[in-house]
């Protein structure tokens, strides 16, 4: 029986060359390439290479070469079609019959794969025609210089409805084809013409894992809906199935040995383009096991990027939930939280790369995720509250279909309740638990927010030297502390010195605590930040207590202006804003950034 190329192709691209001759073969990374001793002859040093980006393994000992399907006839000592029975059962694929019918649409599909290309060709040279202006302001508006344009091969398709029909179609391609490549919309009357799918956006072409093009995503420029159009499910399109930019992702991902996953198509351009090549996005859903499983052939642990807020943190879970039904000894996710209110597309304008790096260094484990999301806020004084904790950790450890690892996450949950101490004193009933929460919008305690340490050393410093509000009452006035909990203890610190009653640090402190603020106090100098900077203790030099003050505050302030003017430029990059209301060259912002010694 024969086998379309296609078929046998998408067979072994899907198959994964390692992962199927690792269950033979020990093999190491070397590399791009996966090393072992070699199964088809004897040897004491490997000589066995297997190369997933070629699709081939290869002996240098014994000369024995060939792809998935070889090893496996080889091995197994089966027939070709044998193999790719196995294979394709193994993979999740229908073997498809050798009609007349699929060696049609076998063509039909290389016919779609070049009329998407020339679509690609059409919209990328619209961008750079005078009706393609509205879209390369657009990109510009949002930081993309030619290089990335061009890398991504992003384009525009004009608004109207027989753009891109009229120039493929004097190109020779056939209506058909372009409405089963879904860039034509064919209306149910037929009497009515099939016009253009995406009019009026931003063209992002959506490629597979091989770097063929099978969809588009088209953004719309100002407000509207929907914000991203999506191609339809095509012979070559299922959305399910596709992360953005993973052929491009897939070769800085096996050298790292780990991928970076965010939620949307700027976001892995930004990525990118900030030196994170190893960045994919799913198509607006959820991740998929089909993508999950996709993303588990290039990194054991990807890396899932969350806004660091509380919708990011559901979103987190739902995740985790998703994932521990499918989980299988040695793979995993981890989930990074952003700077609340970012996607990485937005942090990466906003905030220095280090905290891109710091987020995804911090990127939590999936059963640290677990026990934070299950433990934070909920007591756990009483026999009762504990046991309820057990069981609900146990619950989602049960839903673990790999017994290996469902004992391992059932175990590691059990030493940490056993290990966990217990808060003090609550239990046997000091009174009821304070009103004042640590910090009630922390969360897991994972954001990482890059100034909340700027903000603690102005705090720390001023209730070390009340005496300073003289000199920085309008400072510390005038910047809000994105924490909570810090943001209380400015207000109240305030609110206290304020009266210019001349309190001493004692006094103060002991007015804080008095307002119900003793746990946020004890956070702050137990940090280890404050604890150790010599600089803001009471015995500090008023000298140098000054030059930490305006280092921190400047910091903190420049922060602030950089956020404003980028929600400014970016306001008037999507016409949010008309020109006259506001200082176009930021002139403000800049001579206030000026004034901090930028
Ligand atoms: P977001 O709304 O988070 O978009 O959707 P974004 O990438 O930050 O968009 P910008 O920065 O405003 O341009 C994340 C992803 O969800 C899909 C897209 O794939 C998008 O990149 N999406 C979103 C849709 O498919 N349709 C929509 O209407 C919105
Ligand atoms: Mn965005």
């Amino acid at each position: 029986m024969a086998f379309s190329p296609q078929f046998l192709d998408e067979l072994r691209t899907r198959s994964g060359l390692a992962d199927a001759i690792g269950r033979r073969v020990r093999l190491s990374r070397k590399g791009r390439e996966h090393i072992g001793l070699c199964p088809f002859h004897k040897e004491k040093t490997p000589s066995f290479t297997v190369n997933e980006d070629k699709g081939f393994y290869h002996c240098f000992g014994c000369g024995a070469h060939g792809s998935v399907i070889d090893f496996v006839m080889n091995t197994e000592g089966m027939s070709f079609p044998e193999a790719v029975e196995r294979l394709a059962g193994e993979a999740g694929m229908e073997v498809p019959a050798d009609t007349p019918e699929e060696r049609r649409r076998a063509r039909q599909r290389q016919s779609l794969y070049d009329v998407m290309e020339a679509a690609c060709a059409y919209f990328e040279k619209t961008l750079r025609m005078p009706e393609g202006r509205q879209g390369l302001a657009y990109f510009r508006g949002r930081g993309l210089d030619d290089e990335t344009i061009a890398r991504f091969r992003l384009g525009f398709a004009v608004d109207a409805r027989g753009a891109i029909k009229g120039a493929l179609a004097r190109d020779g391609v056939q209506e058909d084809l372009l409405v089963a490549a879904g860039l034509l919309i064919r209306p149910d009357d037929a009497a009515r013409p099939a016009y253009d799918r995406f009019r009026g956006r931003v063209m992002f072409p959506i490629a597979d894992k091989r770097g063929r093009l099978i969809a588009f995503g088209g953004r719309i420029l100002g407000a509207g809906e929907p914000k991203y159009l999506n191609s339809p499910e095509t012979p070559l399109f299922h959305k399910g199935r596709v992360l953005y930019g993973l052929a491009e992702a897939a070769p800085a991902a096996r050298k790292q040995g780990t991928l970076i996953v965010a939620e949307g198509y700027m976001d892995v351009i930004a990525l990118v383009r900030a030196g994170f090549e190893n960045a994919v996005a799913p198509l607006g859903t959820a991740l998929t096991e089909d993508q999950i499983r996709e993303l588990w052939r290039l990194a054991r642990e990807p890396v899932l990027c969350f806004d660091g807020d509380a919708a990011g943190e559901r979103a987190a879970f739902r995740a985790a939930e998703r994932v521990l039904p499918l989980l299988k000894p040695g793979y995993s996710l981890r989930f990074a939280f952003l700077i609340s209110g970012e996607d990485p597309d937005s942090q990466i304008k906003r905030y220095r790369r280090e905290f891109m790096t710091g987020a995804l260094d911090h990127a939590l484990s999936l059963s640290d995720l677990l026990w934070r999301m299950e433990t934070w806020s909920r007591p756990r004084n009483t026999p009762e509250q504990r046991a309820a904790l057990k069981k609900r950790l146990g619950d989602h450890a049960r839903t673990i279909n790999d017994p290996t690892v469902r004992s391992q996450f059932l175990q590691g949950f059990n030493d940490r309740l056993w290990r966990d101490p217990r808060p003090a004193g609550r239990e046997r009933g000091r009174g009821p638990a304070p009103t004042v929460r640590l910090d009630p919008k922390a969360g897991l305690g994972v954001r990482v927010d890059p100034l909340r340490e700027e903000q603690q050393v102005l705090l720390a410093i001023i209730i070390n030297h009340p005496g300073f509000i003289d000199r920085v009452e309008d400072q510390l006035g005038s910047v809000d502390f994105g924490d909570e909990s810090l943001d209380h203890l400015r207000q109240a610190v305030l609110s206290i010195l304020s009266g210019g009653a001349g309190v001493d640090a004692d006094g103060l402190r002991e007015e804080l605590t008095r307002r119900g603020l003793s746990e946020s106090l004890d956070a702050l100098f137990g940090h280890v930040l404050v604890r150790r900077h010599r600089l803001i203790r009471s015995e500090a030099s008023l000298e140098d207590v000054q030059a930490t003050w305006d280092e921190s505050y400047a910091l903190l302030r420049r922060a602030a202006l950089t956020a404003e003017m980028q929600r400014r430029k970016e306001a008037a990059a999507g016409g949010y804003m008309k020109k006259d209301e506001w200082d176009p060259d930021h002139s403000l912002i800049r001579a206030a950034l000026e004034d901090l010694g930028e």
